[in-house]
Order: C-alpha cells, then sequence, then structure tokens
C-alpha cells in the first residue's frame, strides 16, 4: 500500500528563475518549506545539469524536471534514462505521442524516476482542436481524459492538469495514479490578474484530489516567499485533514 504523502511534499515550487544565482537565493530559503523543486526549460537550458547539482547541495528537496520530451520513442527512452542519472524525482513528457512514448515511462520505473504526462497544453483551446485534426465532436475535456487514461495505462507516474480536470481524473485513474496540479492561486495571494486563467486555491485543489500542486509566482512574488511557502503547505495540511 503506497503510504500518504505528507502535506510539504505535496507542494512543488516553480524555479522560473533565469540564472543560477536568482535561483540559489530561492533554493536557500525555501529548501525546508517545500517539498519538490520544479526545474523547467529555461532554467535547464540556461545553466544545465549544474542547477541540480545547486538544488541537491542546498536542499533536501526533490527535483522535478519540467522538460516536457516529445521525440520519437527511442530519444525519449535514452532522455529518460539520462535524466534518472541525475537522479531527478519527476520528469515531464507529452502525453500526445501514443503508446510507444508513454511506454518509455515504465522503463525508467526501476532507476526512481516517475514520468508525468502533460495531458493537453493549457494554451490549447477547445476551439483549436478541429484544426489540430481532431473529429469535430471531441471535447478537450474528453481529449485531457482519454489521455490520463492512455498514460495510466501505459505506465506514467501520472499527470499535469488544471484544477478543472481533477474530479474526472480521479474518477477514471486508480487513486495512486498522481495528479500535478499548477495554476495555483491562494485567496491571499498578491499576484491577481496574470496569465493563468482557470486558477485554483491550494485548499480546493486538494479537497478536490490532487496529489501536489506546483506554485510559482504566489510564492515567488511574496514579500516574504518562505512565510507565503509555509502558508500554503498549512492550507494543503487543513485540506487533508478536513
Ligand atoms: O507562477 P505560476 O504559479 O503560474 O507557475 C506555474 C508553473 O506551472 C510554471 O512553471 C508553468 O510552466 C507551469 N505550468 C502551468 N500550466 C500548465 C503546466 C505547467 O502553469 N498547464
Amino acid at each position: 500500500m503506497n503510504l500518504p504523502i505528507p502535506a510539504k511534499d505535496r507542494l512543488i515550487f516553480a524555479l522560473d528563475i533565469p540564472n543560477r544565482e536568482e535561483a540559489e537565493k530561492y533554493v536557500r530559503l525555501l529548501g525546508e518549506s517545500v517539498g519538490c523543486f520544479k526545474v523547467g526549460l529555461e532554467l535547464f537550458i540556461k545553466e544545465g545539469p549544474d542547477i541540480i547539482k545547486m538544488v541537491k547541495e542546498n536542499s533536501s528537496a526533490s527535483i522535478f524536471l519540467d522538460l516536457k520530451l516529445h521525440d520519437i520513442p527511442a530519444t525519449v527512452s535514452s532522455a529518460l534514462i539520462s535524466a534518472a542519472t541525475h537522479e531527478v524525482k519527476f520528469i515531464t513528457i507529452h502525453g500526445s505521442g501514443g503508446k510507444s512514448i508513454l511506454q518509455t515511462a515504465a522503463e525508467v520505473k526501476s532507476l526512481g524516476l516517475e514520468v508525468l504526462a502533460v495531458t493537453v497544453l493549457t494554451s490549447v483551446s477547445e476551439s483549436e482542436l478541429k484544426g489540430l485534426g481532431f473529429k469535430e465532436n471531441l471535447s478537450l475535456s474528453q481529449l485531457v481524459l482519454n489521455r490520463a487514461s492512455e498514460a495510466e495505462k501505459y505506465g506514467c507516474a501520472g499527470v499535469i492538469c488544471s484544477g478543472e480536470e481533477i474530479s474526472s481524473i480521479k474518477r477514471v485513474c486508480k487513486p495512486d495514479f498522481k495528479l500535478v496540479v499548477p495554476g495555483i492561486r491562494p485567496l491571499w495571494a498578491e499576484v491577481r490578474k496574470d496569465d493563468q486563467s482557470r486558477t485554483i486555491t491550494p485548499k480546493d485543489a486538494i479537497l478536490k484530489g490532487a496529489d501536489m500542486i506546483v506554485v510559482g509566482r504566489p510564492i515567488r512574488n511574496a514579500k516574504e516567499p518562505d512565510v507565503a511557502a509555509r502558508k500554503v503547505v498549512d492550507e494543503i495540511r487543513s485540506a487533508l485533514i478536513a
């Protein structure tokens, strides 16, 4: 049986920061308060795998390499094996590549790497689906659901999904299939108007069944980011016991 995930480990901080120096400041400040640091394309392409070393040297939190891999299966498979050598816990692949790409996730499970699939990018709107070659009557939510089911079937550890999709994915996937939810906006957050449109609070995300939440700006732009991170963890904890 899988043990429940502690509140702190459910908080992933997005290191959406352009350089090592700045990133290190946040890792030192938040290393004790968050369970995981997410390194994305911007920072990884700028600094290379050394950035992973830096996070490990300054914190015991786990690392999520958000590279959204999408290539032929052999290349994705080799990239995942390379990523596993850095001892990161999570990595993303695109969930649109079909069975043979999704199956590469199962190959690295034994190396301790958990592969999360991106179902449909949130930048894709329902009206764009037909232009992308999908059947006219296929809704965005159905496509997300189909891809989450496929990701689970072929060995991914979980998916990235929006707050709106948590309940429906939870209904069709097994309880241990992880739902990782970005677009988090606590009610007390100072970031109000930004590019996230389908937002949810930490509490509601956890109540709906999110396993982990990804938070960037509400913590990064707070006057005291460490206080904000601890507030998010408290909110997660209160939702877990509700
Ligand atoms: O700053 P904010 O809390 O909006 O950070 C969101 C993080 O989650 C960013 O790293 C972004 O790339 C990621 N993300 C997202 N929406 C998705 C997938 C990932 O905002 N659908």
